[in-house]
C-alpha cells in the first residue's frame, strides 16, 4: 500500500499508543497541527483510523472572581458580620450589618442578592437576621473559586466543579469558561494490518495531470504543497514604445500649438531633399559618404517652373546682389532618388506648394518622420532616426520667435534649459544648434538644428516673407526625459528590453 508521506507519518506515530491527539502526533512528527488534523482525516476516509473528537471546558478566574478568593465572597463577608453582631438570635438593622461587612456599593446588591438565595438568613423590612444552621464556610462556589485560583492549569479542577456551580460562577461573571475541542486518532484494525503489511510513501507530484486523472494514479500521490510565498515570474504586458509615446506626445504638443502635420515620401528625389535648400550639389554632405542613394529610375516629378527658379538659384543667386555657386549644377543629379537624409524635404514640399499646403501667411506645419543617414553608429547617433521638423511661415519673423517656439515646446516635456548655440547651415541664416543637459550624466547634447531660411530658398519657391524652421531629434528628447545614456537602448537591434518595459514615461 502506498501513503502520501503526511499519512504516513501520522498512521505510524499514532499506532505507538491508543488515543494519540492531533498536538502530540504534531509533536511527534514535527508537521504542524493542521497539516496533522488533515492526514488524520484523510486516514480516516480510507477507513485506517477512526479520529474521536472530546471537547473539554477549561475555566479561568475573571479578575472579580480572584478578587473573592482574596476577601471571601460579598454574601460570605455579609453573613459573618452579622454574626458577630449577634444576628443568630435576634435581627440586626442591615446598615450596621453591610458596615462592618466593609462592603462597597456594588457588592451590596451582590450580597444581599446571594444571601437570600444561598439561605444565609433572610431580611425583612430592614432588618437582618441569620440562619444559624448555614454553612458558608464550606460555600461551594467559594470552593470552587479556591480551587480554580490554587492550580488553574491543573484538568483535575474543573472537572471537579459541580455543573452548577460552574455555571452560576459563570453567570456572575467570576469565571471564564472556554471550550475546546481535542480530536484523538485511534488504528482502525484495517490500519494496524496495512502497517503490518508495509506501506510506502507516495511519490510527490508537482501538477495534477491528464495521464493521473485518466489512471486513476492521483489517489495515491502526494500533491506537493503551494508555496504562496515563491517568486512569481514578472508579467510584463504590451506597451507604447518610448519612442511612439513621445512621438504621440510631439504631436499633441505641436498640434496644440497650431501646427498641421506634413508628409511625403522617405525615398525622395534629390532635389526635394537638397537642391531647394540651396545646397551645392558637391556639398560633402551629399556624396555617397553620407548619403543612401537608390538604385531606381529618377522618374520624380518635380514642376518645371520650379525645378528651373532652384537651378537658377545655384547658378546666379537671387535678387540683384545675390550670388550662386558658379559649380556646375546638374538636372540628372537633382533628379536622382535617395533615402532622405532630412525632412526638410517635406518642408520643400510643402512650402513649394506642390504637397498642397496653403501659403497665406501665417502657417505652421510640422511632421515626426523617420531621416536615414549614413552615419557611424554612437550612443548619440543611430543610421535611421526620427525627426520632428517643423516650420513657422510670417511676416517679419525673429530669432526671439524661434526660441520663444522651442522654449514653450520643450516646457510641456518638463525641459526649461535648453542653449542655443549659432551654426551654419547652407539653407538658413542666422542658424542655432539647440542643446539641453542630460538628466543623468550632466553632459550637454545637441537635440537639434534650427534657423530661418535663406532667400536662396525662399525665392525660388515663391515665397516672400519669413520661413523659420527646425529639425529636431525626437529619440535625443526621449534620451532627456527617459534617462536612457545610449541612444541605441531605444530601437534597433541593440535595444534595452528591460529599459523599454520599465522606462518611465511621464506623457
Ligand atoms: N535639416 C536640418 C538637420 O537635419 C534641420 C533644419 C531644418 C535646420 C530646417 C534648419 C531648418 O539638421
Amino acid at each position: 500500500m502506498r501513503l502520501p508521506k503526511r499519512q504516513l507519518a501520522v498512521l505510524e506515530a499514532a499506532s505507538a499508543t491508543d488515543k494519540r491527539t492531533i498536538d502530540d502526533l504534531a509533536t511527534e512528527t514535527d508537521l504542524k497541527p493542521e497539516t496533522v488534523t488533515g492526514a488524520a482525516f484523510d486516514l480516516r476516509d480510507a477507513g485506517l483510523v477512526s479520529v474521536t473528537e472530546t471537547t473539554t471546558e477549561t475555566a479561568d478566574l475573571t479578575a472579580e472572581g480572584r478578587q473573592y478568593v482574596e476577601e471571601a465572597l460579598p454574601e460570605v463577608r455579609l453573613y459573618r458580620a452579622a454574626r458577630e453582631r449577634g444576628a443568630t438570635d435576634d435581627s440586626v438593622p442591615m446598615g450596621q450589618a453591610i458596615g462592618s461587612a466593609d462592603l462597597d456599593g456594588h457588592e451590596v446588591d451582590i450580597a444581599l442578592a446571594n444571601f437570600s438565595r444561598k439561605g444565609f438568613g433572610s431580611i425583612d423590612a430592614g432588618e437582618l437576621s441569620i440562619d444559624p444552621d448555614a454553612e458558608p464556610d464550606a460555600d461551594p462556589e467559594a470552593a470552587a473559586l479556591a480551587a480554580l485560583a490554587g492550580d488553574r492549569d491543573a484538568d483535575d479542577d474543573r472537572t471537579t466543579i459541580d455543573d452548577d456551580v460552574r455555571d452560576r460562577l459563570a453567570s456572575r461573571g467570576l469565571i471564564e469558561v472556554i471550550e475546546r475541542t481535542t480530536r484523538a486518532v485511534t488504528l482502525t484494525d484495517a490500519g494496524v494490518d496495512a502497517l503490518m503489511k508495509g506501506v510506502e510513501a507516495a511519490e510527490t507530484v508537482g501538477a495534477l495531470t491528464p495521464e493521473l486523472l485518466a489512471s486513476g494514479e492521483w489517489r495515491d500521490v502526494e500533491f506537493a504543497e503551494y508555496d504562496v510565498e515563491a517568486d512569481a515570474p514578472t508579467v510584463t504586458g504590451g506597451r507604447k514604445h518610448v519612442l511612439r509615446a513621445t512621438a504621440d506626445r510631439v504631436k499633441d504638443v505641436l498640434v496644440g500649438m497650431g501646427f498641421k502635420e506634413m508628409e511625403g515620401p522617405h525615398a525622395d528625389a534629390d532635389f526635394w531633399i537638397n537642391d531647394c535648400l540651396f545646397m551645392p550639389q558637391d556639398h560633402p554632405a551629399r556624396t555617397h559618404w553620407d548619403r543612401f542613394g537608390l538604385d531606381v529610375d529618377p522618374m520624380a516629378e518635380i514642376p518645371e517652373a520650379l525645378l528651373e527658379r532652384v537651378e537658377a538659384a545655384h547658378r546666379e543667386g537671387v535678387g540683384p546682389d545675390g550670388d550662386g555657386y558658379h559649380s556646375p549644377w546638374s538636372e540628372t543629379f537633382a533628379r536622382e532618388i535617395a533615402l532622405r537624409g532630412h525632412t526638410t524635404s517635406l518642408s520643400m514640399r510643402y512650402l513649394s506648394g506642390y504637397a498642397g499646403a496653403e501659403l497665406e501667411p501665417p502657417q505652421r506645419y510640422f511632421s515626426v518622420e523617420k531621416v536615414y543617414r549614413n552615419d557611424t553608429l554612437d550612443p548619440t547617433h543611430l543610421l535611421e532616426f526620427f525627426q520632428i521638423e517643423g516650420w513657422v511661415m510670417a511676416e517679419d519673423l525673429s530669432v526671439r520667435d524661434l526660441m520663444g517656439t522651442f522654449e514653450e515646446f520643450y516646457r510641456q516635456f518638463g525641459i526649461t534649459d535648453i542653449r542655443f548655440k549659432p551654426h551654419y547651415n547652407p539653407y538658413t541664416e542666422p542658424s542655432f544648434e539647440l542643446f539641453g543637459e542630460h538628466p543623468e550624466t550632466g553632459e550637454e547634447i545637441e537635440i537639434g538644428n534650427s534657423g530661418v531660411f535663406r532667400e536662396e530658398v525662399t525665392k525660388p519657391l515663391g515665397i516672400d516673407c519669413d520661413v523659420m524652421a527646425w529639425g529636431l531629434a525626437l529619440e535625443r528628447l526621449a534620451m532627456l526625459t527617459t534617462g536612457a545614456e545610449d541612444i541605441r537602448d531605444l530601437h534597433g537591434t541593440l535595444a534595452d528590453i528591460e529599459f523599454l518595459r520599465n522606462a518611465e514615461v511621464s506623457y
